[in-house]
């Protein structure tokens, strides 16, 4: 008798008072990054099980699928996903919305709304649905049979349209599986291009058919220095490795379903050793040898050197003097057969062309490269350096991509509809707003992520040098004082570098990006009114936990640091 009373007393609690519609929820159940405009917290929970289903507009079958696995993994079960309208999950597209990745996100007891512009915007909703979920749902194994969400409702949107993230995979390689994590990670974070950077002189890293020795030759290296450059010896172990063009294409596709975009650089005209030992004809002068500095050459490339084509991929790090040559038209036949074959790989308006670091040495001394200034009428190797530039943009352009270039592209004039990445701080980017050209801000000292990232560098990994904390990242504005009013407008966002002469594992690039990106993230993407360095770190200290259950390796220095003391982060 007196369990039947109780048993009734419970079920009248349950129906009368139920715990998932009035459960207060507390502000660390809301920690995102990068902080949504507007986030107003509600009472209630949303109880994720095997009951929940998933409702979609016709156009978002890709967001759907995203959600339905995610949301299976959770709960072990294959969650329901289709177009009627029965689902407690309901993505959907909403006109009325004004950004264009813009979304809006309703948790209540019993629905969840996400509703965007396009499906870029459902997707990011997704994202962030993602992050008020606790931890433990980004486990490979553990299968959470409930996870409760909080009430709430926020809209959002992005202050910048581009939020870049550069991988260099040319000094270090990184396989496919590793750059669909990265792009994983991309997402996680609302970060929309992914910057890949697949040919330098130490090795060429995307087949292009018509030339097989690009990755027969190109893509591999007898060495690599030891050490900080200039290096104590030369490791003597053969290192390569390249994408084929399928596996170009999946990445792309996975790029895609991630609403990122990827944009490919082929380095010209500078760092093009790997293509010159391929062939060397491109170069000024195909019968030189490859001059490997300071003697740190390794003893097999110095044999072939000796035995047969005098050009060898580079194997120590720096900027070299053996560039491709500008007089001769067999290198812009050759830079063209290359882009007709990457131009439909990706799906990119954009293709990065380099332009960076091109000594002008061989140019002075090479005399079709002479030739082609005097008949040119141009004054000086700048000058000619804008004339390739200008040519190849002749010809992306008429095959309908637009190109984005470093900084270098200013000098010698800039190419008509270029867009400048400036890297060498921001006065290149500052110059090229003022001509009314869109710009992409990476300035080293808030966006090189190979910079170590604490004053201590005796204990950390081996890095180029410099120091960018995630402090710094944080503080970092795009929009530069001097600019101001229109020329604004050409500051399309920002991006952070990932070179990786000293990041030789996937690993290491982890540790090198986290949580600097995630800085990044919310620099690119809140507006600047809600940044607010003592609160990001609070809400950090959430999205570690994601990081531990994801089994990233991230660098721990902002974590150490008491929120009470945090000039000494600088
Ligand atoms: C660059 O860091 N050389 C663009
Ligand atoms: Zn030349």
């Amino acid at each position: 008798m007196k369990f039947s009373i109780s048993l009734i007393v419970c079920l009248l609690l349950f129906t009368c008072h139920n715990p998932n519609k009035t459960h207060q929820n507390t502000t660390s159940q809301y920690h995102i990054i990068p902080k949504p405009v507007s986030l107003k917290m509600q009472d209630g929970q949303f109880v994720i099980d095997s009951n929940t289903s998933i409702s979609r507009g016709t156009d978002l079958e890709n967001e759907g699928q995203y959600l339905a696995d995610m949301l299976s993994h959770i709960t072990g079960k294959s969650i329901d996903f289709n177009t009627d309208t029965t689902g407690n999950i309901q993505l959907k597209l909403d006109d009325a919305i004004e950004n264009k990745e813009g979304y809006e996100l309703s948790v209540t007891y019993d629905a969840i709304i996400i509703s965007g512009k396009n499906a870029t915007g459902v997707f990011y909703g997704i994202q962030t649905l993602r992050q008020l979920m606790p931890a433990s749902i980004e486990s490979e194994s553990k299968q959470i049979t409930t996870v409760s969400i909080p009430a709430v409702h926020i809209k959002d949107h992005p202050r910048f349209v581009y939020r870049g993230m550069h991988l260099d995979v040319a000094r270090h390689f990184f396989p496919v599986e590793f750059i669909k994590k990265y792009i994983d990670l991309l997402a996680l974070h609302k970060m929309n291009t992914f910057h890949w950077h697949l040919t330098e002189d130490q090795g060429w890293r995307i087949e292009i058919k018509k030339y097989p020795k690009l990755t027969e030759v190109g893509s591999k290296r007898y060495g690599t220095l030891i050490g900080h450059h200039p290096g104590t010896g030369n490791d003597e172990t053969e290192y390569g490795g390249f994408y084929t063009q399928e596996e170009v294409k999946d990445i792309v596709k996975y790029a895609t379903e991630r609403h990122i975009n990827v944009i490919p650089e082929i380095e010209l005209p500078g760092h093009g050793s790997a293509a010159i030992a391929a062939y060397p004809h491109l170069s000024c002068f195909p019968d030189e040898p490859t001059i490997v500095f300071d003697n740190m050459g390794s003893k097999a490339g110095k044999e072939v050197q000796r035995s047969g084509t005098p050009k060898i991929v580079q194997e120590t790090w720096g900027v070299f003097d053996d560039v491709f040559c500008a007089g001769n038209e067999e290198t812009f036949q050759f830079l063209e057969d290359v882009f007709a074959e990457v131009i439909p790989l990706f799906p990119s308006e954009y293709i990065h062309i380099g332009g960076d670091e091109c000594p002008k040495s061989n140019w002075e001394r090479c005399s079709p490269c002479q030739k082609r200034m005097k008949d040119n009428g141009l004054v000086d190797e700048h000058e000619l350096q804008s004339y390739f530039i200008h040519r190849i943009e002749r010809f992306l352009n008429a095959n309908g991509k637009k190109i984005i270039g470093w900084d270098e592209i200013l000098e010698g004039g800039l190419a008509p509809n270029a867009t400048v990445m400036s890297w060498r701080g921001e006065e290149g980017g500052i110059a090229a707003a003022k001509q009314n050209h869109d710009v992409i801000m990476t300035p080293g000292h808030s966006c090189y992520f190979d910079h170590y990232q604490t004053a201590d560098n005796m204990s950390e990994p081996l890095a180029i040098g410099g120091k960018t904390t995630v402090a710094d990242v944080y503080a970092y504005e795009p929009y530069p004082d001097e600019l101001t009013g229109e020329a604004r407008n050409y500051i399309l966002g920002a991006q952070a570098n990932v070179w990786t002469e000293y990041m030789k594992t996937s690993d290491q690039v982890e540790y090198m990006i986290l949580p600097r990106m995630t800085a990044l993230s919310e620099v690119v993407w809140a507006p600047i009114e809600n940044r607010d360095w003592a609160d990001f770190r609070v809400r950090l200290n959430s999205l570690k936990e994601r990081y531990e259950t994801m089994g990233l390796n991230y660098a721990k220095h902002v974590f150490k640091i008491k929120i009470d003391s945090l000039e000494n982060v600088q």
